[in-house]
């Protein structure tokens, strides 16, 4: 794993943007993994400041929703991805997918999610944050490693972080779409961001813990090129 420790947000949504764009001019990279929550927003804001027509032809495929908002909630990730991702970047809303967190069947939905990001030939580079308990995407503690989009329960403790979102804190809905974290693992490339003490103890069990469904994000151990973005205060504990 490749780890780079950065000054400041602007730092860090510079360097993930500089690896997205190269990836996009040289070619490589037609297909983006986004993820939501505030780690990875400094870098769309940093690839809408040195947009390019290359990235308007971009696929995009989000991580996880939450089960039960309408699409149009402002607090769906896909009203999110919509806002910081499709608009800034200029995407065609017809290639930006989102699990359907409100569809009948939503095993049914996770298949479809999966053969649709097969289809387009698979996530190029996958980006991601990490949660305080080391979940990625809404891959909680005890998720297995090689789990596939699926609809998960919310831990009370990730429900409480994402509490600022939502008016009322009894709002956090209990359920999820996720893809899974065998999912994650199968894009070509993966960087991961995190910024904040908060978040060190999860980025030292990540690194350098054992690898282990108790700290999901561990499992980036096994991916040949994963990177992991981090400030001085996410990596205090390294
Ligand atoms: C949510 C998302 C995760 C994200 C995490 C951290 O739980 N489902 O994908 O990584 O929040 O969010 P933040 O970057 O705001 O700390």
């Amino acid at each position: 794993m490749r780890v780079v420790i950065l000054d400041s947000t602007e730092d860090i949504g510079a360097y993930g943007a500089g690896v997205i764009l190269d990836g996009v001019r040289r070619g490589r990279i037609h297909t983006l993994g986004v993820a939501t929550g505030s780690s990875p927003l400094a870098i769309y804001r940093a690839l809408a400041d040195q947009w390019i027509p290359a990235l308007a032809q971009l696929k995009a495929f989000a991580l996880d929703e939450y089960v039960g908002l309408p699409a149009d909630d402002p607090r769906s990730y896909r009203s999110v991805i919509q806002q910081e991702v499709t608009d800034k970047l200029r995407l065609d809303p017809a290639n930006v997918h989102v699990p359907n967190g409100c569809a009948a069947d939503l095993d049914a939905e996770c298949e479809r999610y999966e053969a649709a990001m097969a289809e387009a030939g698979g996530v190029d580079l996958q980006l991601l944050g990490i949660g305080r308990n080391g979940h990625i995407g809404f891959n909680e503690p005890s998720s297995s490693l090689s789990s596939r989009t699926r609809p998960k329960t919310l831990m009370a403790a990730t429900r409480r972080d994402n509490a600022r979102f939502f008016p009322d804190p009894g709002d956090v809905p209990r359920h999820c779409l996720t893809q899974g974290l065998g999912t994650i693992l199968d894009a070509a490339e993966v960087l991961l961001v995190a910024q904040g003490s908060a978040k060190a103890p999860a980025v030292r069990a990540a690194l350098e813990g054992p690898l282990s469904s108790m700290c999901p994000a561990s499992v980036l151990q096994l991916h040949r090129r994963a990177t992991v973005v981090l400030d001085e205060e996410a990596a205090q504990h390294l």
